[in-house]
């Protein structure tokens, strides 16, 4: 247990570390290349662990340079070797989606991914479908759970269109649809974060973009060299939603990524009258590479809001930080189309309304989000972070601005995206 307490305001700069979505596709497509790709500013942290480990039991080899930079000697897109035993995602959903879109298409060969307790809880259905479409082979624990056994077969593409937005669904069909026959395609209801269209680009692969749908066709070799992984604006949120709420607070935030697919927390967070400066790349961007930026962030006084429909996927791991902000906002801050959160590393939508309840936030649960009524904040109290990295760091920002304090149970949980938070807040707390 881990007590978070008042400690003033937050001053200073501060560089979040390094983003985890474009870490686990680095490792991968630089395990998908056949000449040796530099990664730069990889995120060092247990998800990111996990890909490494992963791609290095089915026949890469990474090279660790020190200060997040890495040189990943890559197999080639047909290359994957059979791993001597099942292949230990541990928490990280992320590998847990897209590893199958590539081993899916290697005939000859297989494979059985597992993870942790909660990764055994999290559906692979939403991957293992579309792929079968494709003529891929795979099984899962009652049809749609880890362990996932894959057998690589030929693939043949197919369009495909997206019930709920998801860039682990998008992702894994695209990277299939580098190996299958043909053309695939990929229709989402929203926008979800493009990193690996992006990465794909960089690699040399024509996008079809059209309508909406992101498609690409067969290729021999990604042709990659150089991949720069920029902050992570989902790791910084939890300190800029600190910034917000804690009066008197002024934080700057250097090198942090700006792929308007992911900054929708920002947005949200301005519409309810936070004060957070910097040029967020404009909706509907798209380039070969990943813009990087500065953000300044001052405490305001909130008012409440709506989030639903296409900002959902754009936010979709801060909106644990709108209930926070809600709860010091004026009225009421209504989060709904939000049901993904009930399979996220935990249920989230349960794990937010109860963690934040009991610290006497007037909050309620729905089916597919939440509603918060903003009042004078938080008491304080106790928060269980049910094993979930960002569960863990909300209480932890929670109890900055609870006067009793927030005892965080299970902050080790942190160490999956985020090692360094709590010496990251410590210092922009100290004066
Ligand atoms: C991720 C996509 C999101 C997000 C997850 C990381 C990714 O999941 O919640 O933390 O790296 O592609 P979904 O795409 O399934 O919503």
């Amino acid at each position: 247990m881990t007590r978070f307490m008042p400690a003033g305001a937050l001053h200073g700069a501060y560089t979040p570390p390094p983003d985890k979505s474009i870490s686990h596709r680095a490792a991968l497509f630089g395990a998908m290349s056949s000449g040796p790709v530099v990664v730069r500013n990889y995120l060092d942290a247990g998800d990111t662990r996990s890909t490494l480990a992963a791609v290095t039991a089915i026949g890469a080899r990474v090279e660790e340079r020190g200060g997040g930079d890495l040189v990943v000697h890559g197999v080639g897109l047909r290359g994957p070797s059979e791993a001597a035993d099942a292949i230990d995602v541990g928490n990280a959903g992320t590998l847990l989606r897209l590893l199958p879109g590539w081993l899916a298409g290697q005939e000859g060969r297989s494979w059985t991914l597992d993870g942790d307790e909660s990764i055994r809880r999290r559906p692979v259905d939403r991957v293992a479908e579309p792929l079968r479409r494709m003529g891929a082979r795979l099984a899962a624990r009652d049809g749609r759970l880890p362990p996932l056994e894959v057998t690589g077969s030929a693939l043949v593409g197919v369009d495909h269109e997206l019930a709920v937005a998801s860039a682990q669904v998008k992702s894994c069909l695209l990277i299939a649809g580098l190996l299958a026959e043909g053309r695939t395609r990929v229709l989402e209801p929203a926008s979800s974060r493009d990193h690996t269209e992006r990465m794909l680009a960089r690699a040399g692969v024509a996008l079809e973009r059209e309508n909406g749908a992101v498609g690409v066709a067969q290729v021999e070799e990604l042709a990659l060299d150089e991949l720069v992984v920029p902050g992570d604006p989902s790791s910084a949120a939890f300190l800029v939603a600190a910034a917000c709420v804690v009066p008197g607070s002024r934080l700057t935030v250097e090198g942090v990524g700006l792929n308007w697919t992911r900054t929708g927390f920002f947005q949200i967070a301005r519409r309810m009258g936070a004060s957070i400066e910097g040029d967020l790349e404009p909706p509907g961007a798209f380039a070969a590479g990943e813009p990087i930026g500065c953000l300044e962030v001052e405490a305001r006084p909130l008012r409440g809001t709506t989030v639903e429909g296409a900002e959902v996927p754009l936010a979709i791991d801060e909106l644990p930080l709108v209930a926070l902000l809600g709860a010091f906002a004026d009225g009421e801050t209504v989060v709904r189309g939000a049901a993904e959160l009930r399979v996220k590393e935990s249920d989230r939508i349960a794990g937010v309304v109860d963690g934040l309840s009991g610290l006497d936030a007037d909050i309620e649960a729905t089916d597919d989000g939440f509603v918060v009524r903003g009042s004078a904040g938080l008491r304080g109290g106790s928060l269980e972070s049910r094993g979930d990295h960002r569960l863990a760091m909300l209480g932890a920002v929670a109890g900055l601005v609870s006067p009793e304090g927030v005892d965080v149970v299970g902050m080790d949980a942190a160490a999956v995206s985020y090692p360094g938070f709590e010496l990251d807040l410590g210092r922009l707390l100290e004066r």
